[in-house]
């Protein structure tokens, strides 16, 4: 498939002659030093002030919209204790709410993690009726129940905006956020994906350790000849077992706060990056541009417009987090054909056995590790520059919520 807008266009020659550039030199674009965080990082203590200072008040990206097709498609979750109901309305809109009945504060919906059509929510417990925007229509049994003023026990609204084809959402009740500053230039990164016109073909959850070892492998490709030997290596044909990433970074901090790691769809090889350079500018495809693009705090979005996957990181203690891998294709799941069926089903299978055997069996490991007394530290090498800004933001927004609790 030819990438067709002109900034993918410029996008894609800037990669070519930077990729070539390190693959010529035998090296990868890297930053001026090595980057250390004391393991003091990992702590219950520091994980609760994270959460604090980013999850709680940050914009999350929560649903893909191709999970809220049609009038009246709601999804709900929790997350960290907050119940969550995304809902589109009768008149298209997104809206998230607190999924918490506001009669004696039981969940809308039957279980936590539900997701359905719906013309309005009936609370399981009394049956009170809210209606997809959220305001309360009805109370059951009214003459016996007494006086109530509906119009002001509608449900609580989250801030929430969709966009490009994702949903955020802030948790909080009450705080605010601008999207697209928030953003910055990846909202045309991720307008370049055309999510908008994906399903999604099937979701797994898979477990980590802290939330912040499991982020750090979508973040760098210097492991993926190592941990990746048996499996992605081979599949990828790679030649080499070093790799080239160009990274770049979006959003209003100095590092991102959001990111894009380029290489191409071959395992960021720079053998075969090299021959890129042969390759005439007419016919770049997108495996002449391979991007695992990020979002802060807890997205990799490994897609090109045909699809492909997209991973949440939902934290749930200091020592353990739960990612949702959501696969997404332009492919009508309805539409497809036994065999093609059973193809994406291996997989999605594929994917949560790498992650999981390899990539999150390494974060326990590395969590044992920052316990053990045997380091100090851990190193971010200057091939690891999307890990080094992740830390980077991590920290600016602890830092600024610790002066924002001091001005209280
Ligand atoms: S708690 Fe919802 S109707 Fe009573």
């Amino acid at each position: 498939m030819a990438l067709q807008s002109d900034y993918e266009k410029a996008q894609i020659r800037n990669m070519v002659q930077r990729a070539v550039k390190c693959a010529s030199e035998g090296t990868t674009e890297m930053t001026p030093e090595v980057y250390r965080l004391p393991i003091e990082i990992y702590s219950p203590t520091r994980w609760e002030e994270e959460m604090n200072a980013i999850y709680r008040r940050l914009p999350l990206m929560l649903a893909l919209s191709c999970e809220l097709r049609g009038n009246g498609a709601y999804k709900a979750m929790k997350v960290l204790d907050v119940p969550v109901l995304i809902v589109r309305g009768d008149d298209g809109r997104v809206r998230a709410f607190v999924n918490t009945c506001t009669h004696r504060g039981r969940a809308l919906t039957q279980t936590p993690d539900e997701k359905g059509q719906c013309k309005n929510f009936t609370c399981p417990y009394h049956a009170w009726r809210f209606s997809t925007d959220g305001k309360l229509q009805s109370v059951s049994d009214p003459r016996k129940f007494g006086e109530v003023d509906k119009s002001a026990l509608g449900l609580r609204e989250l801030p929430c905006e969709e966009r490009a084809g994702f949903v955020w959402v802030c948790i909080t009740p009450g705080q605010t956020f601008d999207i697209e500053e928030y953003l910055g230039g990846m909202l045309e990164e991720l307008a370049c994906l055309e999510a908008d016109k994906w399903y999604l073909l099937g979701s797994q959850q898979l477990e980590s350790g802290n939330w912040k070892i499991a982020h750090d492998g979508y973040l760098e490709s210097y492991h993926i000849p190592f941990l990746h030997r048996h499996t992605l290596h081979p599949m990828w044909k790679r030649e080499t077992l070093t790799s080239v990433s160009l990274y770049d970074h979006y959003g209003p901090l100095p590092y991102g706060p959001h990111q894009r790691m380029a290489g191409n769809a071959w395992g960021y090889d720079p053998a075969l990056m090299l021959k890129m350079k042969d390759v005439p500018e007419s016919e770049y495809t997108e495996h002449h541009f391979h991007a695992v693009r990020t979002l802060f705090p807890h997205i990799s979005i490994s897609a090109g417009r045909n699809g492909g996957l997209v991973s949440q990181l939902f934290p749930i203690t200091a020592d353990r987090c739960i990612t949702v891998q959501n696969h997404v294709s332009t492919q009508n799941p309805d539409d497809m054909t036994e065999a093609e069926k059973q193809t994406t089903q291996k997989r999605i299978e594929l994917y949560a056995a790498v992650v999981r055997d390899e990539d999150y069996s390494t974060s326990f490991s590395i969590q044992e590790g920052v316990r053990s007394g045997g380091i100090q530290e851990l190193l971010f090498g200057r091939n690891e520059g999307g890990a080094q800004n992740f830390h980077r933001s991590v920290e600016h927004y602890v830092q600024a919520h610790r002066k924002s609790q001091a001005n209280a």
